[in-house]
């Protein structure tokens, strides 16, 4: 006998959830796990029960259905959204598709019409879903390849513009397709440390975020003369408002599939756009020798544990390493239970730079910061290597294992 197969429902309509749940008692096979009104709290639902369904509306107040299942089916690969609509939505339906639902259901719709879409779904995603997982099995321990960096620190003024800006610098340097996105959205200053003038920002994106591909999304950045890709934060510090995490999380995806990394600098704050930082395949998490920034650090490190990020993700940098302030070296591992994964000395040719805005790097290549970063650069880059040879391991193994 098969398991049962568990369904979220997701519907502002009361009666509607109520009268599909009626429906679906009556199939033995289901198992309603759960009733969502809108897409926010289908969102955490499905994060909760990892339903193998959720039956989703699309218009709902507050977050909407495709909103929510392009969320959904990012978050959560083992479960498959149908889509319910009403007739004449098919530009939504059509949406809701490429935002990965599997599946639509015009309203209204019969009890054998419902009953039999969920068991379709179902048993066409079961043979996917093992196949997924059984990667998953194979691949803990896999070394992810640092495609998405975000550049974080729990205290403000440590260095993460200048590290992530140079970061980018360094790998566009070596050919690679490089774009930065600012997501410091009051205070971003991405743009003015590369000097460049900046008509369109992410706040004009999101105005267009749903029609946006990977190609269209394009025209919104800004390309320096080291060949880095710039998304700049807002001009004004309210626009930044309406700016989400669905938003960035968007941007995030459709940026991956034209660059080869994609670099996150960030402001101190655990902001939702921020919060996205969990789709980074890497966190670089700046100190300087300061209590208040490893107390702060710290901290941080216990929120990823709660959010399930691991923490093998995060990479401890220290800048301005050589000055003398009472804290040690020694003391940042001790105090956030890590390994260190590089050092950048003080360099007296900052502030010139971020003043001027010519990244170090190609300011001073040949200052001690310079030589560091472009260790730094080496570092990645091998680790790409390294996820890309173990991955190859893996797959050989797995198929070796199917065969
Ligand atoms: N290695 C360094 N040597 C000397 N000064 C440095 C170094 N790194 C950072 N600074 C100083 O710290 C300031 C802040 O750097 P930066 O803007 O990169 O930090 P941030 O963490 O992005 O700050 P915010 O939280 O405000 O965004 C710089 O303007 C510079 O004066
Ligand atoms: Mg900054």
């Amino acid at each position: 006998m098969s398991d049962l197969i568990r369904v979220l429902i997701v519907d502002d309509n009361e009666d509607m959830r109520g009268n599909i749940r009626k429906i679906l008692s009556f199939e033995s096979r289901i198992d309603v796990v759960g009733e969502a009104a809108d897409g926010y709290q289908a969102i955490d639902m499905a994060a909760k029960y990892k339903p193998d369904i959720v039956l989703m509306d699309i218009n709902m107040p507050g977050l909407d259905g495709i909103s929510a299942t392009e969320r959904i089916s990012l978050k959560c690969p083992y479960t498959s959204v149908i889509v319910i609509s009403v007739q004449g939505e098919n530009e939504y339906l059509k949406r809701a598709m490429l935002a990965g639902a599997k599946e639509y259901l015009i309203k209204p719709f019969s009890p054998e019409d419902i009953n039999q879409t969920i068991l379709n779904v179902y048993e066409r995603n079961k043979e996917r879903t093992t196949e997924v997982y059984a990667h998953k099995v194979l691949e803990q321990g896999y070394v992810q390849a640092p495609k998405v960096i975000t550049v974080f620190s729990g205290k403000g003024g440590v260095g993460k513009s200048l590290i992530a800006t140079n970061l980018a610098v360094g790998l566009a340097k070596l050919h690679k397709k490089v774009v930065i996105v600012d997501l410091d959205l009051m205070f971003g200053d991405v743009a003015s440390l590369f000097n460049l003038k900046i008509k369109e920002t992410i706040y004009h994106l999101v105005q267009e975020i749903e029609r946006l591909d990977s190609e269209s999304i394009l025209s919104y950045l800004v390309e320096t003369s080291s060949k880095v890709r710039v998304l700049a934060a807002p001009i004004r510090p309210e626009q930044s408002e309406m700016i989400t995490g669905v938003h960035v999380e968007k941007i995030i995806r459709l940026l991956k599939e034209t660059h080869d990394y994609v670099i996150v600098d960030t402001p101190s704050q655990l902001t939702d756009p921020v919060l996205t930082l969990e789709q980074s395949d890497f966190i670089l998490l700046v100190n300087t020798l300061s209590v208040p920034v490893l107390r702060h650090n710290k901290n941080f490190l216990e929120i990823l544990k709660s959010l399930s990020v691991p923490t093998e993700r995060v990479r401890i940098i220290i800048n301005r390493a050589t000055l003398d302030t009472g804290v040690k070296i020694k003391d940042v591992k001790t105090a956030l239970g890590m390994e260190l994964y590089c050092l950048l000395p003080e360099e007296r040719f900052v502030d010139l730079s971020i003043n001027t805005g010519e990244p170090l790097l190609e300011m001073k290549a040949s200052s001690r910061w310079s030589k560091e970063m472009n260790k730094l650069v080496q570092q990645i880059i091998a680790e790409d290597e390294r996820a890309k040879s173990e991955s190859w391991i893996k797959r050989f193994r797995l198929g070796r294992k199917r065969a």
